[in-house]
């Protein structure tokens, strides 16, 4: 069971387990979904990834933070720490979903799909595009003040702060309604 004492090893052996799957359901008479089928998968995988580290920062990391002290602080926010490698997933994260939702609308405009380009997609996408945007060139910028990555006076980290969290709360905000109609435009679209 060495593979469970190593999340790499760990995420490794979930992949091993979903070809077995993919080659037991080719192997009863089964189909291998497309490229575009795995780039929707890949999608979500990622979009999991950065919606989870966008509510852990939300619901988890910002309301235990209100009472730190600076130093506390520079503590936690050090090279290598919890709050480091968060950030870096929650980007990787941001910018695979980026990546794949392209791939995807690109797909439901060449007409790949049925219900190509539909109201529920486009108003779905363009909210998780302002997300991207806002992870990119708020949030980011901002954070990197905020954990001492980038030069900044003690005002200055306040102000950052404060606009990466409110460009945070925004996301939090458009996840809810960008999510169900991520889902909608697939299953059942409510702008018809
Ligand atoms: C970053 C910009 C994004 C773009 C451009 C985008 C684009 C798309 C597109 C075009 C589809 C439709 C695929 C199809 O009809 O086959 C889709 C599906 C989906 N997206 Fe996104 N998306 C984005 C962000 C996100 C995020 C942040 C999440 C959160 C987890 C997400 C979750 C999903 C899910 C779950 C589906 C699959 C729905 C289903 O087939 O049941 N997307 N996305």
């Amino acid at each position: 069971m060495g593979f469970l004492t190593d999340h790499k090893k760990t995420i490794i052996a979930g992949f091993i387990l979903l070809a077995i799957i993919l080659g037991a359901a080719i192997g009863t008479g089964g189909s291998l979904p497309d490229s575009y089928d795995f780039s929707r998968y890949f999608h979500v995988l990622s979009g999991i990834i950065w919606i989870g580290l966008l509510y852990y920062f939300n619901f988890v990391q910002v309301p235990s933070l209100g009472g730190v002290t600076p130093e506390t602080k520079a503590d936690i926010f050090k090279e290598g720490s919890i709050v480091r490698r968060a950030l870096f997933w929650f980007r990787m994260g941001a910018h695979s979903t980026l990546l794949f939702g392209t791939i995807l609308l690109v797909g439901l405009f060449g007409d790949k799909l049925n219900h190509g380009g539909s109201m529920d997609i486009m108003i779905g996408a363009t909210f998780a595009i302002i997300m991207w945007f806002n992870v990119t060139f708020i949030i980011w910028p901002n954070q990197k003040k905020v954990i001492g990555m980038v030069e900044a006076t003690a005002d200055e980290k306040a102000a950052a702060g404060k606009k990466a969290l409110m460009a945070s709360r925004i996301n939090t905000l458009l996840s809810i309604p960008m999510l169900f109609l991520m889902f909608s435009s697939t299953h059942f679209q409510i702008f018809g």
